[in-house]
């Protein structure tokens, strides 16, 4: 195995320089694994994004360069070649832009600089042209939904300066007759998504503005098309600098119902009835008039045409665009926008490992979840798999640290874009933040001593693992702005790459596979063995099959391996969890296997002639 771990990491960097040379590689490859001859069936090139792997980094937290003890552009540019050693292909770091940081850099006050805790531009053009030259992609975190209340654009709304009056959701106030008093109340019931109501009143203007995240992130006004320019002149900006596209946050709240289509006034959502929210709760309402509303797509849809015409006007590679947004399948889909994916955004980023799964999920949730995202997408499109970011408990927290790999494998693996948070690569669990340190504005807001960790997202942002020095390496400084969980002695990069059996070097066997044709071109079939055991097999004709068998469960589990169709025993281990006792490399010529308690082996069997 460590062979063709080997082998990979040298056709990585022959890979920047050519294809002929990456090929020299390849046939090495074969020749050390003692292989059949490659097919001579001729596959599609897929285009860069297609089947990449995408790494988030989560900038405030990945690398400390100036010893303030937050992340920033030259601790990247100081750790690119962690990119490149794990054989990620593409990155994206979450926002970089000017912000008072009141949602970490989600609240943007400028988008055309870079927020000075994290550097300048010429860090960030250097950042851009070292990893261009490393062959990695860099795609920025656009907001576009809504802007910081610091940004020039709300405080010249704010001052009804008439270019800047509508570039914002606007609303006179409703009075109410209490008798003795009027008193001013917000033009409907609509929630905020981190607590309260949506609506906030500005003393300047005298008018209620939109807020569908804090108070502070005040919500743009879609229907002015001043706004729309905007938004692509902020691109066309970014584009021209040479990144190779965006994450775009928070789709589903582009556009909220508009008072003209409501006979003039904002109409509330319907109550949801749920008697344990009361009326400042996210939960307490149906957002149907501020949430998937149709009209945000054809927005979206613009945006895909801008990116696509970007590309003919300027060449180069394809700009691609990744949309976040939880909703529900259908409404989801739509950010592919037609049967081949090119009408709307490249891909929305698929959250089904986040939202329908966790440690309580058996082998049967897991193939259902997956195959939903397959059956629903678009036929001609390309999948993704997200386990996880920085809004959500990190994959070993959610799930079990003895899964970390089968994990890990079952994204690297699956057809398309594998997607992966920074530190899941070495299993990081999410960090302990006591209320007095939780910084998180969702966490501040909607709870508090004894109810805050349900909300917040601190723990899953606390600093990069690199080695077991005084801040976790992260930083020279011993305050760095979340604490450092306390397991990093445990769980560091360093120790992990020293080590001959760890997750990362589980994570870097399978990115090295995943330059496999079967992995980038065939098909798949995904079933359950057992309650607790389900497999996932590639296949492609003429080249090696690759399998993969994962016991999600608590317990042990024996299984039966001649249920998988066209695995054709014997099978050769390619890799396996940390803690198996099946050695890489061993031959498995029985189908019976007993599986520990989230286990996972990645099995080769011969080529299939037929598939
Ligand atoms: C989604 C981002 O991932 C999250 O961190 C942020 O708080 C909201 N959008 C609002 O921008
Ligand atoms: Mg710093
Ligand atoms: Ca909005």
């Amino acid at each position: 195995m460590k062979l063709t771990r080997e082998v990979c990491i040298g056709g990585t960097v022959v890979l920047v320089c050519g294809i002929v040379a990456a090929g020299i590689a390849w046939a090495l490859l074969r020749s050390l694994d003692d292989l059949p001859p490659p097919s001579r069936q001729t596959l599609p090139v897929l285009d860069w994004w297609e089947h990449c792997v995408l790494y988030q980094v989560y900038t405030r937290s990945f690398k400390d360069s100036d010893g303030d003890g937050i992340g920033d552009l030259k601790g990247i540019i100081d750790e690119l070649d962690h990119f490149v050693d794990s054989g990620v292909e593409a990155i994206w770091l979450s926002p970089i832009f000017e912000s008072p940081m009141v949602d970490f850099g989600y609240d943007i006050s400028n988008y055309y600089d870079i927020h000075h805790e994290y550097g300048n531009m010429k860090d960030f053009e250097d950042l851009l042209r070292k990893a261009h030259v490393l062959g990695l992609k860099v795609l920025l975190d656009i907001v576009p939904n809504h802007a910081s209340i610091e940004s020039e654009y709300f405080q010249n709304s704010e001052a009804d300066e008439p270019e800047y009056r509508d570039y914002f959701v606007w609303a006179e106030p409703v009075w109410t007759d209490m008798g003795n008093e009027t008193i001013r109340q917000p033009p409907s019931n609509w929630v905020s998504l981190f607590g309260g109501s949506a609506w906030e009143w500005s003393e300047v203007r005298q008018k209620y503005y939109l807020h569908q995240f804090a108070v502070e992130q005040a919500d743009f006004n879609f229907r002015n098309p001043a706004v729309m320019d905007e938004i692509i002149n902020i691109m066309k900006y970014w584009l021209d600098k040479g990144v190779d596209g965006f994450r775009l946050d928070a789709l589903p709240y582009l556009v909220e119902a508009y008072p003209e289509d409501f006979n003039g006034s904002y109409p509330d959502e319907p109550l949801s009835g749920i008697s344990k929210f009361s009326s400042n709760q996210l939960g307490y309402t149906i957002p149907i008039h501020t949430k998937d509303l149709l009209e945000l797509y054809d927005i979206v849809y613009e945006w895909r045409k801008f990116v696509d015409d970007y590309k003919i006007k300027n060449g180069g590679d394809t700009r691609v665009l990744f949309s976040e947004a939880y909703a529900n399948i259908s409404m989801t889909m739509l950010y592919y926008g037609d049967e081949d994916g090119s009408l709307g955004t490249h891909f929305p980023f698929n959250f089904g490992f986040i939202t329908d799964l966790s440690d309580k999920s058996d082998a049967r949730d897991f193939v259902y979840t997956i195959l939903k995202w397959l059956t629903y997408k678009p036929s001609g499109s390309v999948a993704n798999w997200v386990f996880g970011n920085h809004d959500n408990k990190r994959m070993a927290s959610r799930f079990r640290d003895d899964m970390v790999d089968g994990l890990n494998a079952l994204n690297l693996m699956l057809p398309g874009v594998a997607v992966t948070y920074q530190g899941e690569e070495i299993g990081m669990r999410d960090g302990y933040v006591s209320w007095q340190d939780t910084v998180d504005v969702e966490a501040r807001n909607r709870g508090n001593n004894d109810t805050y960790l349900q909300y917040t997202r601190d723990p899953a942002r606390t600093p990069f693992h690199w080695n077991d020095d005084m801040s976790a390496g992260f930083s020279t400084n011993e305050n760095t702005w979340l604490p450092i969980a306390d397991d990093y002695t445990e769980i560091n990069l360093a120790q992990q790459r020293e080590s001959d059996t760890s997750h990362y070097k589980v994570y870097q066997t399978l990115t090295c596979l995943r330059k496999e044709p079967t992995l980038s071109h065939g098909l798949y079939d995904i079933n359950t063995l057992s309650r607790e055991t389900f497999y996932l097999i590639r296949r492609l004709k003429g080249h090696d099959s690759y399998t993969l068998v994962f016991n999600v469960g608590e317990e042990e589990d024996e299984v039966d391996l001649s249920r998988i169709p066209q695995l054709e025993l014997p099978a050769r281990v390619v890799t396996a969890s940390v803690f198996s006792e099946v050695m890489e490399g061993k031959s498995i010529n029985q189908s019976n296997l007993t599986l520990r308690p989230g286990e996972a082996l990645v099995l080769k069997t011969s080529p299939v002639t037929d598939c």
